[in-house]
């Protein structure tokens, strides 16, 4: 009997050391301490021997029994830290290899325009309203002073859904829109960046393009205010000696109107190709409010007065970066786009 139990602890301990895995573990466990395991089985047949070899091989046995049951455990454990290690090298990351690169989008040169400009105009207490792109006959001609038939349609032939729904062909319905909206309290100051469209499209004049209105209606308003507003604003957005022309125009919204120039910014006024010669360059139209405008949107013009003012974010934007063919903001070229920031 001793002589088994010294063969079997030989043998078990042999195959717990070689195990490599956990299967293979418990199939040793089965093995010797199942119930029909080696083990098991010795320790069964203790009854068989005679009363005064008991005591010995019971503690023998016993004690085989432990060391086993020892073995296993350790061996567990070992082949646990095995497979996390491996786990380890496995999913190991090298923190010091360089990053992926990815790219980092910028704003649109238009975006960045846009945003300036409202920036002038939210610093002088102007509040940003927007209006549909969608707009009806009434606030896009009619509200405007432009009845039918008036030959300032011409200009902003647009593109018509049905012949009282066109896509607006400036923001100017915005003017009415707010005032309709807020009459009659007092002041309206607001800067209506937007989308225009209109039937024109070569390399100074695309079907798709964008304004920024203002409008400021309160008492007393003069046509120094608008000169002065805008004057301001050619200052904080092309150079702060920027000088400024107010030549005599016609807007049917707007009596009397103007157009403004800025002193060519390529030969300060000197006279070159950007300019035609002139020194002169158009960036917008304005004027003070007409007295029918005012009406239609609930202000009374005896009481008030208000001036406006509407001008081409594209034409700025091709004047501040020196831009030379519209066509260029819209193509998407990423050559010509990464170029600004
Ligand atoms: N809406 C005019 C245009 O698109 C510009 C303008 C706006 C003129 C406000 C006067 C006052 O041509």
């Amino acid at each position: 009997m001793l002589k088994k139990i010294a063969e079997l602890e030989e043998k078990a301990s042999r195959e717990i050391e070689e195990a490599k895995n956990m299967e293979e573990i418990k199939a040793l466990k089965v093995r010797y301490f199942g119930k029909k395991g080696a083990l098991t089985a010795l320790l069964r047949r203790m009854g068989e021997l005679a009363p005064e070899q008991r005591p010995l091989a019971g503690k023998k046995a016993h004690d085989l029994r432990n060391k086993l049951e020892e073995l296993l455990d350790r061996k567990e454990e070992k082949l646990r830290e095995a497979a996390l290690a491996a786990r380890w090298e496995e999913e190991r990351i090298d923190v010091t290899l360089p990053g992926a690169p990815f790219n980092l989008g910028r704003k649109h040169p238009l975006t960045m325009v846009l945003e300036e400009i409202t920036g002038i105009f939210t610093g002088l207490g102007f509040q940003v309203a927007r209006g549909p792109e969608i707009e009806s006959d009434y606030y896009n001609f009619e509200a405007l002073n432009i009845p039918p038939d008036h030959p300032a349609r011409d200009m902003q032939d647009s593109f018509y859904f049905s012949p009282k729904i066109l896509l607006r062909t400036h923001t100017s319905p915005v003017q009415i829109r707010t005032m309709e909206l807020q009459a009659p309290r007092l002041p309206v100051r607001i800067i209506v960046p937007g989308k225009v469209y209109r039937r024109d499209d070569d390399a100074t004049h695309s079907p798709m393009f964008h304004q920024v209105e203002g409008l400021a209606v309160d008492r007393g308003v003069t046509f120094a205010d608008l000169k002065g507003t805008l004057l301001l604003f050619a200052r904080e957005m092309f150079d702060q000696g920027q000088r400024i022309r107010l030549r005599p125009s016609f807007f049917p919204f707007t009596e009397p109107s103007a157009e403004v120039d800025i002193a060519c910014i390529i030969c300060r006024g000197e006279g070159c190709r950007v300019c035609g010669q002139s020194g002169w360059l158009e960036i917008l139209g304005c004027g003070m409010v007409h007295p029918r405008v005012l009406e239609v949107s609930g202000y009374d013009p005896e009481d008030v007065t208000g001036f406006a003012f509407g001008m081409g974010v594209e034409r700025i934007a091709m004047l501040k970066y020196g831009i030379d063919d519209l066509r260029l903001l819209f193509s998407n070229d990423l050559r010509f786009l990464r170029q600004f920031r």
